[in-house]
């Protein structure tokens, strides 16, 4: 199985490190194919800019976004890892997903609306966050979490989003339950196949 981790964040010895790493081996000792596109080490562009809307009008794709669309259509798997940044994903995955998903890629306008075109894909996304989820329940934002990334992105896309878990309160939590949330991430990787 081809496996694509998408990764976002910029300090290696983060929380998000270790689960990229958990997954990464964990998916490797048991055969998979991983490739892992870490978006600061690549110092992927997050910008969609005026040039990349030319190129698009001219039906070319800009270099950088047609590397991450190989990967993409690469993929049998996709496991998205990053932190909760002002309740969402840090900018440069959302510019990830600005410009890698392209109309004609992702998706495309039908006359009976629009059709994901990445729908043999699977995909599981970790997420962690500094408030706890007692906290973030006051203002929705566990659903919406949900809601923007796995119905709003991901299946808009056609992927079946297997899993989606957030780690709440990750900076503040004991050593310990920091652990299982790591045996956790092995455990959720381990099912697939
Ligand atoms: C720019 C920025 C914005 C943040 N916004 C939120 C937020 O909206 N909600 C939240 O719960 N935590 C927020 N945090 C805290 C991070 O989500 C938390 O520290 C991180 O998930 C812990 O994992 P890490 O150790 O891998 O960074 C923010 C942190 C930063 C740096």
């Amino acid at each position: 199985m081809n496996t694509l981790v998408i990764y976002a964040h910029p300090n290696p010895n983060s929380f998000n490190a270790a689960i990229k790493e958990t997954v990464q081996q964990t998916l490797t000792a048991k055969g998979h194919d991983v490739r892992v596109r870490d978006l600061y080490e690549l110092r992927f562009h997050p910008v969609l800019s005026s040039e990349d809307f030319v190129q698009f009008s001219q039906h070319q794709i800009p270099d950088d976004i047609r590397i991450e669309q190989e990967h993409i259509a690469w993929a049998d798997h996709i496991i998205f890892i990053y932190p909760t940044w002002w309740a969402g994903t840090p900018a440069i995955l959302k510019g990830f997903i600005d410009r890698v998903f392209t109309n004609g890629f992702a998706f495309q306008y039908t006359e009976n609306g629009a059709e994901g075109l990445l729908k043999n894909k699977k995909a599981i996304i970790f997420q962690t966050t500094g408030q706890p989820k007692e906290f973030l329940e006051l203002g929705n934002l566990p659903s919406a979490f949900q809601a923007v990334m796995n119905a709003g992105t991901l299946a808009f896309t056609g992927m079946e989003v297997l899993d989606h878990t957030v780690f709440y309160s990750v900076p503040y939590v004991s050593d310990e339950e920091r652990k299982q949330m790591l045996e956790e991430v092995k455990q959720k990787v381990s099912c697939l196949a």
